[in-house]
């Protein structure tokens, strides 16, 4: 850290809003003391941003774990998310600056055209049979089509099961037959690092083991060669383009099962997070527009994230749309055409709004400042953060040399199980601070606890805790109503444990500090450690393996595997086992989850009672001092393994 960087995070820890900021800001100090009156009724109120068929006259409804928000209201998500704005004179508002990864590439899309493209679209699911209640699987690259595949979804009442491109055959298979999909809608592929890469033949792969998928609808998007099965496939513009662009929308009760997003938890098998429609949709419609602070007949805003995570669901999709934002979609990796091409975008389109990750932020800075200073980001009013804690280095960096110092940073902490944000300073109001999260939005109630639940006092760590119900929050795991309540509400008595460790400052702001269970937060990819060993010991060459996340300078955190071999393997060559072990990870899961580095190792530690010390080697990744190794089976282990972590060195790409 530079001196003067130092310097300044001691003199200045607060960033106070820019006086003319705060005076314009949507979000005014009284809305903390409204919301606190009676939350509930404050959401309420927020749920007017919607168009309702049929008002609501519930609002919450509380059985722990579960609850219900608006139940007896009627409404469609696409209509709060396009008709309605059409309806209102809004029809040439451009809902979408699409930017395609190769140079040029770009398209325009108003929301009378967005209507047009989600009405065909419902229709041509329709044909294809997909009814309400079915589940729909979408696995796509960041083109239009994806949006419109999302909301002809939600439409038609279908639930939307959107699973990250970059996900393996194996991954895309297993959750494509857990939800029990009955179609998928992919493309032949889309562009990443300069090249077309393929979709459709992961599909083709992972469907070998789904026969209950009677339909596919593939987009054409590289010109790839495609196989097609003959009754199954139908290629988009064949099937979708040829519809009626007007479609009749149905209303839905506000609990209507809007979708299902998986996530790693702390087992092997991910979990079908589900979200209704009314919660969820107030909840993400007013986070957007106070946190983002929108003024959507001005601001352009631009989420950075893909599709398939729940920031592209809540803040691409299903919030700025409900809020008839305009926005930018990228297609493309950070530096395809050069180091500088997101900030060619923002120039281009005078982005006023940027929402993006940590990750992201210290790749950028890892560039340098000439690519941001090449060009006018004048247009920027305001900055956001996602997913992973962001380092006050790292904060600072964005507001200065991105913000040019005169915007707001908001440190958005949630997760794909609330839906939408729950913790951010709220711009304009307060100072913040680079590094905190700050407090709960309006309507929101975080605690920090230790071990017994009890609130900690300022200037301690804990447990980050939500103590009371919010719109937005998940109904449930697919499938699985008991693991809902095991994982989140059993560990604290009366409020829903987070998995993140969070402290308190002396002011009383809440820091976030990472997770404190077996999930790894890499380049804000969130990896379980048992679904890398689950896919580390299906290789025929392991016996046994444990994984860690380990600190690291870009990702945040990065893998390390250690490995056991079976016996007729422990001769071989390392190296070459190393790549082969990567590949399958890859392959298996994503590349997103391949280990930065590989230990093999005879033996790993281990309680008495057989449980693999996560905890040592954790240390041992970290090059930490060793914590208590008194239950341990044999505790030179450790060392031995410390000495053959050193001996082979990171194996970074
Ligand atoms: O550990 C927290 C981290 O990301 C986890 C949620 O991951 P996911 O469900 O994939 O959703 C990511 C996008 C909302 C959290 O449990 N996390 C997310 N935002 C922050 C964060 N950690 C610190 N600060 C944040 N702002």
């Amino acid at each position: 850290m530079s001196s003067d960087l130092e310097a300044l995070l001691h003199e200045t820890r607060r960033f106070a809003p820019p006086a003319a900021f705060a005076a314009a800001a949507n979000a005014q100090p009284s809305i903390y003391d409204e919301a606190a009156a009676d939350p509930v009724a404050w959401w309420r109120q927020q749920a007017r941003r919607l168009t309702w068929d049929v008002e609501p006259t519930e609002t919450l409804s509380w059985n722990r774990p579960f609850a219900t928000w608006f139940a007896d209201g009627r409404l469609n998500a696409s209509v709060n998310c396009v008709d309605r704005h059409v309806a209102n004179g809004l029809g040439d508002r451009v809902a979408f600056h699409w930017v395609g990864e190769p140079e040029d590439d770009t398209r325009t899309i108003t929301y009378r055209d967005l209507l047009a493209m989600v009405s065909q679209a419902a229709h041509a699911l329709t044909d294809m049979g997909v009814r309400r209640g079915d589940r729909v699987a979408i696995y796509m690259p960041m083109i239009p089509e994806a949006v419109v595949a999302m909301l002809a979804c939600a439409r038609i009442g279908a639930a939307h099961s959107v699973v990250f491109g970059g996900f393996a055959a194996d991954a895309l298979s297993d959750r494509i037959r857990d939800a029990d999909c009955r179609v998928v809608i992919t493309a032949d592929g889309g562009y990443r690092r300069g090249a077309a890469a393929a979709l459709k033949p992961t599909v083709d792969e992972a469907l070998a083991d789904c026969p209950g998928v009677t339909g596919v609808l593939v987009v054409r998007r590289t010109g790839q060669d495609v196989a097609f099965v003959e009754g199954r496939d139908h290629w988009w513009h064949d099937l979708v383009e040829r519809q009626s662009t007007e479609h009749q929308p149905e209303s839905f009760p506000a609990e209507q099962p809007l979708y299902i997003m998986y996530t790693s938890g702390t087992t092997a098998r991910p979990k079908g997070i589900m979200h209704s429609t009314g919660g969820y949709l107030t909840q993400v419609a007013t986070t957007h527009w106070y946190a983002h602070d929108l003024k959507p007949e001005t601001d352009v805003c631009w989420t950075s994230a893909d599709i398939g995570w729940v920031t592209g669901h809540s803040y691409i999709v299903y919030g700025p749309l409900a809020n008839g934002a305009t926005q930018v979609m990228y297609e493309g990796t950070p530096d395809a055409g050069g180091r500088d091409r997101w900030w060619r975008i923002v120039e281009e389109y005078k982005v006023t709004i940027l929402y993006t990750a940590p990750t992201a932020i210290r790749t950028f800075m890892k560039w340098g400042k000439e690519f941001p200073a090449a060009h006018d980001l004048s247009s920027l009013r305001l900055l956001g953060s996602v997913g992973e804690p962001i380092n006050p280095e790292a904060w600072i960096w964005f507001y200065e040399t991105i913000g040019g110092s005169r915007c707001p940073v908001i440190d958005t902490w949630w997760q794909t199980e609330t839906g939408g944000m729950m913790m951010t300073p709220l711009p304009g109001i307060a100072a913040a601070k680079p590094g905190a999260a700050m407090r709960a939005f309006p309507g929101i109630s975080v605690d920090v606890v230790d071990h017994d639940g009890h609130s900690v006092g300022n200037g301690q760590g804990g447990f980050l805790v939500i103590t009371q119900p919010w719109p937005a929050m998940t109904r449930g795991i697919w499938g699985d109503p008991e693991r809902f309540a095991e994982t989140y509400w059993s560990r604290f008595e009366n409020a829903y444990f987070a998995g993140d460790g969070a402290k308190r400052d002396e002011d009383g702001d809440i820091w976030l500090l990472g997770r404190v269970d077996d999930v790894m937060n890499i380049s804000g990819h969130r990896i379980s450690t048992t679904e890398v060993e689950h896919a580390l010991v299906g290789h025929h060459s392991v016996a046994e393996a444990a994984v860690v996340g380990a600190s690291d300078e870009t990702t945040g955190q990065a893998i390390v595997a250690f490995v056991t071999l079976k016996q007729e393997f422990a001769e071989q060559s390392d190296d070459e086992l190393i790549t082969q072990l990567r590949e399958h990870i890859a392959r298996t899961i994503s590349p997103i989850a391949k280990p930065r580095q590989i230990v093999f190792t005879p033996d790993l530690p281990k309680t008495r009672s057989g449980k693999i010390m996560r905890r040592l080697l954790r240390d041992v990744a970290e090059h930490r001092a060793l914590g208590d190794v008194t239950t341990l089976t044999d505790p030179n282990v450790v060392n031995m393994i410390g000495d053959l972590m050193n001996a082979h060195q990171s194996d970074d790409e």
